[in-house]
């Protein structure tokens, strides 16, 4: 297939385009580079710079070239941020996502693979299943429920065909056969409870902090749930592939199993042998207290066969992306 990846000079993006042209399809990276890198994006990848909310751009991209699915991660993605600054939030990811599913559609493009997230739900104890209870806690969360329901209404009213894909908690890094650490996360700012937590051990920040100790959890810490970029890339190949067959998917992708902050932290310290020092603050506004998946529904229809559960693995590869790549993709000169 042909297929355009907007925000594919992104962590997730960047590592799916990788998978993607693994898999034999061709891609367009369309990333206006406010938050991405253009060194993460794969070398047998088209690159072009440009915004997902430019009318002006999109019909020049649409215009010359022929593509058969979009996959749209391009986003702003910090939670915290979103309740700060309420218009950035709306505008870049409803108002942008708005002009690409116009453009989109009148150029005849109906596949689309949209990242949505875990802030949709309102949270729980037990895993998360697609049909529970969606309730946001954050604007960030608001934003994605937002795109849903905009790509609900394109399906219906313009068979725009489409799988949604509710990620939980990105991470890890791509490691390649000679088990060289090839593509991770920089991102700026960094607000990612791993990375947060390396950076300790590399010099970086003198401790991590533990926003909130009296959450209804095990050791009152908030549990989420991590899944490997390279799984989380793999499961856009097979819903891209099955949107000829599906027209209308929504999957929440994680391993099923939360951990804590505290147990985070803890593994980062065996990980590193490093004494990483940890300080407990007040609790962050716009964190539920639990966001833990239930990813039985792609792995039954889509066969999606996650290769990196173990929190253990996922942070030695974040610890080797880390440590060979200690100022990420070196090009912090971009505007933040
Ligand atoms: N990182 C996570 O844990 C996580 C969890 C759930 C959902 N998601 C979603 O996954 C997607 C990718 O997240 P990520 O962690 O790779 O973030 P990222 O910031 O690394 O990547 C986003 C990319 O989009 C680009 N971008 C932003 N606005 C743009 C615009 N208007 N036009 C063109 N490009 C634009 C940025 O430059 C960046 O390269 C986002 O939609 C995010 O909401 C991420």
């Amino acid at each position: 297939m042909r297929i355009l990846v907007t925000g594919g000079a992104g962590y997730i993006g960047s590592a799916t385009t990788a998978h993607l042209l693994a898999a034999g399809h061709d891609v367009t990276v369309y990333d206006n580079l406010y938050r991405g890198h253009r060194g993460a994006v794969p070398g047998d990848a088209e690159f072009i710079q440009g915004d997902t909310g430019s009318s002006g751009s999109l019909d020049f991209l649409f215009q010359t070239h022929d593509f058969d699915a979009v996959v749209h991660f391009a986003a702003l993605i910090e939670a915290g941020e979103s309740m700060q600054q309420p218009a950035k939030y709306i505008h870049a990811n409803v108002v942008n996502t708005s002009v690409l599913l116009a453009k989109m559609n009148h150029y005849g493009v109906n596949k689309l693979v949209f990242s949505s997230t875990a802030a949709v739900f309102a949270g729980q104890d037990t895993p998360l299943r697609e049909d529970d209870p969606i309730g946001p806690n954050n604007l960030y969360g608001e934003t994605k429920l937002m795109i849903e329901r905009i790509i609900g209404w394109y399906h219906q009213l313009c068979d725009l065909r489409y799988a949604v894909l509710r990620y939980f908690n990105a991470c890890g890094a791509m490691v390649d056969e000679k088990g060289t650490a090839i593509r991770g996360e920089d991102h700026t700012p960094e607000t990612h409870l791993i990375p947060l937590t390396l950076q300790v051990p590399l010099g970086k920040r003198s401790h991590i902090s533990i926003f909130g100790t009296d959450y209804p959890t095990r050791d009152g810490t908030c549990v989420r749930d991590y899944i490997h970029i390279d799984d989380l890339a793999q499961a856009h190949v097979l819903a891209v592939e099955a949107l000829d067959d599906r027209a209308a998917m929504t999957y929440n992708l994680g391993n099923g199993r939360g951990y804590t902050v505290r147990e985070v932290i803890e593994t980062a310290r065996e990980v590193t042998g490093h004494e990483i020092s940890a300080i407990e603050v007040e609790r962050r506004p716009g964190d539920a207290p639990s966001l833990v998946a239930s990813s039985e529904k792609i792995i039954r229809e889509l066969g999606w066969n996650p290769q990196h559960p173990d929190l253990d693995d996922i942070i030695q590869s974040a610890w080797a992306w880390h440590k060979s790549h200690p100022d990420g993709y070196g090009d912090k000169n971009r505007n933040t």
